[in-house]
């Protein structure tokens, strides 16, 4: 897989840990990079299909500096973990699951941002980064996570579309502005969700 925006924001998020973890991994291109740019003395390249690890073991290959683990997510111990490309959902589970949480999180769910950030905050983690990219016409948050340090105090619609949601940003206005089409097809059905786009808008300075 060619470099995206979306992991290449991960990538700029990543910091120097001894181990840090690529949670359901697949490809492992988040893995390789720790191992290459030297961010990590030790990565853990963890997935719950074995025929995803097999792509992650042709791109890695044999070093005495990669672990690789099948199993449901964190079920291990790290200083700092990429867990991205799935739904939020699953990243929630992951979390609440974990057999041990690292002290840094990089998370890049594909929906229900709201969760993983409530999820986050009610671990007792803070968010330093949320970042709002826009890749082959999907829109995502790219979010880095410590424990006891960054934002822990989030209103509703920062929880929902991120803790910059009070600074103008054009890709979060777009994202804003295709979610407001979307649910003025049905405006009645989705009248709570047409609440916060609103109000997100109007927070960005944009007109509906
Ligand atoms: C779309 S890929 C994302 C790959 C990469 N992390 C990225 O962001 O590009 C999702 C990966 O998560 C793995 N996965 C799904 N559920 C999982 C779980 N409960 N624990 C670990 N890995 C899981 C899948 O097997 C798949 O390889």
């Amino acid at each position: 897989m060619a470099s995206t925006l979306r992991l290449d924001t991960i990538k700029a998020l990543i910091e120097h840990a001894n181990t840090i973890a690529d949670v359901g991994c697949d490809h492992a291109i988040i893995a390789k990079y720790c191992i290459d740019s030297g961010l990590a003395e030790k990565v853990i390249a963890s997935d719950i299909s074995d025929k995803c690890l097999d792509k992650a073991r042709k791109l890695l290959g044999d070093n005495n500096r990669v672990d690789f683990k099948r199993c449901d997510g964190l079920d291990y111990i790290c200083d700092e973990a990429v867990i991205a490309g799935m739904g939020g959902l699953l990243i929630k589970r992951i979390l609440l699951n974990a057999r041990s949480l690292p002290k840094t999180l990089i998370v890049c769910p594909h929906r229900d941002c709201d969760e993983v950030r409530k999820t986050l905050l009610s671990l007792g983690y803070g968010i330093t980064d949320d970042i709002d990219i826009t890749e082959r016409a999907k829109f995502y948050s790219v979010i880095r996570a410590k424990f006891g340090e960054g934002e822990r105090d989030l209103d509703e619609l920062q929880l929902l579309f991120g803790i910059n949601v009070k600074i103008p940003n054009t890709t979060l206005q777009a994202r804003l502005n295709k979610l407001y089409d979307m649910y003025m097809i049905a405006p009645r059905q989705n009248e709570d969700k047409l609440r916060t786009v609103i109000a997100a808008m109007s927070l960005q300075g944009m007109k509906h």
